[in-house]
């Protein structure tokens, strides 16, 4: 652990303790903890212990770093800098060659330290797609996992192999966690990663000591734990059945949902509708582009533009069940009520219900797999 004041790297860095204390207020806020909470963070965050942190990159286009450090001022990445001592990333760091890797050794062996890591990991061929410094990265990644307390896959390419482990999958490229079994790692998926959630996530660890609760892909449930089309500023126009049929069309500049052109909202989970990027600015689909799933598994499969099936959506299971009918109703009263509720809910929305009406189980958040995008 590095010595030196938060509060000192911090002033060094100018940065005020104003902006300080808005940033842990803001974290608070992400991590969906009471303002409250904002006090304990920061009185944890100005500790003069430092924690150590290496980031390796393996498979990868160095998005999450690069959307990481591009943040607005103070950047998240100059507080998390100053907050962690940063002893490896190949992207920032100083050193290079025999020299940076003695130093991340040295980190290694004196354990504690958080261990981030960007891109898949290639197991094919023994590894010999992606080698540092002579050695490859499944190595690489076995030797830095042992002592870490924490292991963070960031990005779709670390939580769950991303564009590398696609079909053909031609490196055979693995995720993190299915590499290291016996840390507890955290997924943060997403093409970037949303700066806001590692940033979150490094300070709930630093605060509380702990990894924030996780669903059963190890998404931390503060960044996914909500649907993005629950969420959507277009779900209105989804409920109205009115949809975007082509780019530019009257339906796109208006602003409607858009659905039919691949949108992926229905079933992907994530913050984005909340948090935007680059400070909120925009996300997908405020920019006028459907979500293409960037947060769930094997995304790259699903065809960016193919509709997602919506055999399996269904609303969370805390709304009352769907009542069996008790009576037969005759089939031209059905066909009224049919056009009667498409009217009501749009076509896409009777069609789901339509669809969920035939499931014994609605799914729950936390069931969703790459099926439901198929
Ligand atoms: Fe929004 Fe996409 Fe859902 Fe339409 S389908 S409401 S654009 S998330
Ligand atoms: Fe990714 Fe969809 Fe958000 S594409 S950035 S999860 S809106």
């Amino acid at each position: 652990m590095t010595q030196t004041s938060v509060r000192d790297a911090l002033a060094a860095r100018q940065v005020s303790r104003r902006e300080f204390l808005k940033f842990c207020s803001t974290v608070a806020a992400a991590l969906m903890l009471p303002s409250t909470a904002a006090g304990k963070i920061a009185m944890q965050l100005e500790s003069p212990k430092r924690t150590p942190l290496i980031w390796l990159e393996f498979q990868d286009c160095a998005g999450n770093s690069e959307a990481f450090l591009r943040a607005s001022r103070p950047t998240a990445a100059e507080i998390i800098l100053d907050i962690l001592s940063i002893d490896y990333q190949e992207t920032i760091m100083a050193a290079a060659g025999y020299r940076a890797e003695e130093a991340k050794k040295k980190t290694i062996d004196a354990g504690g330290y958080l261990l981030v890591v960007e891109g898949s990991i290639p197991t094919g061929e023994d590894g010999a797609f992606c080698c540092i410094g002579g050695r490859s990265a499944v190595d690489i990644l076995a030797e830095a996992a042992a002592n870490a307390v924490a292991v963070i896959a960031i990005g779709s390419c670390a939580a769950f192999g991303g564009l590398p482990k696609a079909s053909p999958n031609p490196t055979s490229a693995k995720s993190v966690m299915e590499l290291v079994k016996d840390k507890p790692v955290l997924n943060l998926p997403g093409c970037p990663c949303n700066a806001v959630n590692l940033t979150a996530t490094v300070v709930h660890f630093l605060t509380f000591g702990t990894l924030p609760e996780m669903d059963v892909q190890h998404r931390p449930l503060f960044a996914y734990g909500a649907r993005i089309h629950d969420n959507c500023p277009r779900r209105g126009h989804f409920d109205a059945s009115e949809f975007v049929l082509t780019w530019g069309d009257a339906g796109h500049r208006a602003g409607w949902c858009l659905y039919k052109m691949g949108c992926k909202g229905p079933v992907t989970f994530h913050n984005c509708p909340a948090v935007g990027y680059n400070d909120n600015t925009s996300w997908p689909i405020k920019a006028g582009h459907g979500c293409i799933g960037c947060s769930e598994d094997n995304f790259w499969d699903f065809g960016l533009y193919n509709t997602a099936n919506l055999q399996k959506f269904a609303p969370p299971t805390a709304y009352a069940p769907v009542q069996p009918q008790v009576e037969t109703i005759a089939p031209t009263n059905a066909a009224l009520l049919g056009g009667l509720a498409g009217l009501a809910i749009g076509a896409a929305g009777a069609a789901a219900i339509t669809q969920l009406s035939k499931k014994d189980q609605p799914v729950e958040s936390s069931q969703v797999t790459s099926d439901d995008l198929k």
